[in-house]
């Protein structure tokens, strides 16, 4: 009795475990055609995803602009736009999705934008604006190199 007990709890104990590994560090992925691992999210998943791509895009873009033509207060607005603070709505079921990786690299990038937007206000160093931007697109080219989203069947 006891030994059909203890299985069970290793079964479910595994069970578990599956589970945490399946949501917290794998997510929802399989390889692809290009050798970089799919995520396969669904329509309303993916367009949010790609949504916010797009607007870190934009970022860069102003930044770029608020670096060239002194305007450190276009850097540091934009720049805090997709900080921390943008993260906010992303729903349980996607953060479920995400390889555990991937969460880490888009975290590190809007902690990278809030950085940027506090010393912008603070020093307003155009050169330190650069490498920091710098280093942080090297997180847009990281994650790009290794992820694509698939619309999962
Ligand atoms: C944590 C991972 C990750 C980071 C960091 C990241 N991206 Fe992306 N991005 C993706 C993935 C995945 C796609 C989808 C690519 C595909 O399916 O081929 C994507 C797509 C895009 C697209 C296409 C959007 C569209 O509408 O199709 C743009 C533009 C983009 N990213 C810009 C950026 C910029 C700029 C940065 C850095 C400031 C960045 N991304 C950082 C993962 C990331």
């Amino acid at each position: 009795m006891n030994k059909i007990l203890t299985a069970i709890i290793i079964l479910l104990l595994l069970v578990i475990g599956g589970g945490f590994y399946k949501f917290m560090i794998q997510g929802s992925t399989t390889e692809s055609t290009d050798g970089r691992l799919a995520i396969q999210l669904n329509a309303g998943e993916r367009d949010m995803v790609l949504g916010e791509m797009r607007a870190f895009l934009d970022t860069v873009q102003k930044i770029v602009k608020g670096v060239s033509e002194d305007d450190m207060k276009l850097v540091a607005d934009s720049a805090r736009k997709v900080g921390m603070s943008a993260q906010g709505d992303v729903p349980g079921s996607l953060v479920g999705k995400l390889p555990m990786k991937f969460k880490k690299l888009g975290f590190d990038t809007h902690t990278k934008f809030d950085q940027i937007a506090l010393d912008a206000s603070d020093m307003g160093d155009k050169d330190n604006m650069l490498i920091q931007l710098s280093v942080l697109m090297q997180n847009c080219v990281g994650c790009h190199a290794a992820y694509r989203i698939e619309l999962e069947m």
